[in-house]
């Protein structure tokens, strides 16, 4: 299946519970991945304080906030296009202020106040709970920014509002930032160095969700498998953790564990696998819980070892598929999906087919595809030259695409004539007589609703499929419910 990054919810504005004493009307929305989503929930937490009750109409916001994505140029040139619209809008309604959250703001930093006038604030990933004051700053007429990074777990104490949500599922950061430093990767610039979650916050956090109802749980970081909590600090500060400290601390196999053990009616997924941190321990606790869903989205980028090498992928080819064939060992029914870049630097026709190769090996059952492109500032961009022509990019991503959905198609088929366990979503998009959910395998499942309502763990019997989606009936509760 082809899906860039959850194309549909790019953009989404949020709305929230309205406060009767709140009388601002705050209009946010937001771009990129999940983790900017979650922020967002932060931010209208941190503005309901402050009088502001979320709005969907933009031409009556008194303040309109754009969390950005700055992962690839297309993303930018969106959110540009955006601030544009604004300004447009605050013409006709001059006392509207506009502020850029999140990567754009980090990276583009007093850029955007000098250079695109429309800004009023500009706002760094880890600068949040700064919001009143930089507001105060607007208010005063005075340029409103802040983009400093944090060395601390900055939003651990936020209860964040939950925007928009189905009342079942919910995402609970555990980690910040990122330290690997892939060369052609944004991030560990935007985001800054990368800092677990306290484990009792996190704890919190889910029974807080438990007890209004929620069902499933994703644990979301740049990189949780490397989630290490010691007390506090930088991961790469762990070497000068006291011994205490080390005996102490808390790894991401032990956290999903503390989860999966504490909460056993409720679903636990996590994103996203960097397969240099992924251990084996994390997959025999993945084994051993039911309520662990069996799906690791394990980005990969290329299946040529010389590429992830330019990549600084920290791994081999062949250490990928020894690490994907233990996890098909201990559990054969898994689902796996990838990240893939086609047309780094330098690669070659024979890289490209060493990709195809390993999609061949791997046989993901979801994909999200990109072509190359050249972010400022990393090191890609300032060593390498951005050398793969943009017909042979595309061409190259064409078929990475159609292989994808080819074996998408082929795993998805699997299912048919299985009984599936399936937490339900929502209404399905296609009929109002049939629910939508999904399996254990992230794969949706839709059936017709019968008695059942939201939030409900069923049994699907799955009697057919398109290329994406189960089709089935129901024939009963699990043994989740
Ligand atoms: N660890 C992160 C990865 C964030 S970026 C996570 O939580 O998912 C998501 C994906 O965007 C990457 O895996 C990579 O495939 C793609 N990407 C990142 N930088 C890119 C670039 N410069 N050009 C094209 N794709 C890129
Ligand atoms: Fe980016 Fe690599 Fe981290 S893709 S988010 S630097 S793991």
């Amino acid at each position: 299946m082809e899906k860039v990054i959850e194309e549909q919810k790019q953009g989404t504005s949020l709305v929230l519970d309205q406060r009767k004493d709140n009388t601002k009307k705050l209009f946010i929305e937001s771009y990129g991945c999940q983790m900017n989503f979650s922020d967002s929930e932060i931010v209208a937490s941190i503005l309901a304080n402050e009088g502001y009750n979320t709005t969907q109409n933009l031409e009556e916001a008194d303040l309109v906030l754009v969390n950005t994505c700055s992962i690839r140029d297309k993303a930018e040139q969106t959110v540009r296009k955006r601030l544009e619209q604004y300004n447009a809008v605050k013409k006709i309604n001059p006392v509207m202020k506009v502020g850029v959250l999140g990567c754009m703001a980090e990276r583009l930093k007093s850029k955007f106040l000098e250079e695109e006038k429309i800004v009023d604030m500009v706002v760094g990933p880890d600068a949040y709970k700064d919001i009143p004051n930089l507001l105060k700053d607007v208010n005063d007429g005075r340029d409103a920014i802040n983009v400093i990074l944090s060395k601390e777990e900055t939003y651990g104490d936020i209860s964040p509002v939950r925007l928009n949500s189905n009342g079942v599922t919910a995402f609970v950061s555990i980690t910040r930032g990122c330290d690997n430093m892939c060369t052609f990767c944004v991030v560990p610039f935007t985001r800054g160095r990368e800092r677990s979650r306290e484990p009792q916050s996190i704890m919190e956090e889910i029974k807080d969700l438990y007890k209004r109802g929620f069902k499933e749980i994703t644990l979301l970081g740049q990189n949780v498998d490397s989630y290490l909590w010691y007390g506090g600090g930088l991961k790469k500060d762990y070497d000068k953790a006291t011994d205490m400290q080390k005996a102490t601390a808390v790894d991401f196999a032990q956290l999903l564990d503390m989860c999966a053990t504490a909460y056993p009616k409720m679903r636990f997924r996590f994103s996203t696998s960097n397969p240099q941190d992924m251990h084996e321990e994390v997959i025999h606790v993945m084994a051993k819980h039911h309520n662990i869903c069996k799906y690791i989205h394990l980005p990969v980028q290329s299946g040529s070892t010389r590429i992830l090498k330019e990549m600084n992928r920290q791994h081999t080819r062949e250490e990928y598929i020894a690490l994907v064939d233990t996890i098909y060992r201990i559990i054969p029914e898994i689902s796996l999906s990838q990240d893939m870049i086609a047309g780094f630097p330098t690669e070659t026709e024979e890289d490209h087919q060493d990709t195809l190769s390993l999609m061949e090996h791997v046989r993901y059952d979801f994909g999200y595809m990109f072509a190359y492109s050249e972010r400022p500032g990393t090191l890609a961009a300032r060593k390498m030259e951005d050398d793969v022509p943009e017909p042979v990019k595309k061409r190259r991503l064409q078929e990475i695409v159609d292989l994808q959905q080819r074996i998408a198609m082929e795993r998805t088929k699997r299912f048919v004539g299985d009984t599936v366990e399936v937490l339900i979503e929502k209404t399905s998009k296609r009929s109002d007589e049939h629910w939508s959910g999904r399996n254990s395998q992230n794969t949706t499942v839709v059936f017709p609703k019968e008695t059942y309502k939201v939030g409900d763990f069923v049994l699907v019997k799955v009697t057919d499929c398109t290329s994406a989606t189960l089709i089935g009936e129901a024939v009963g509760y699990s043994e989740m419910q």
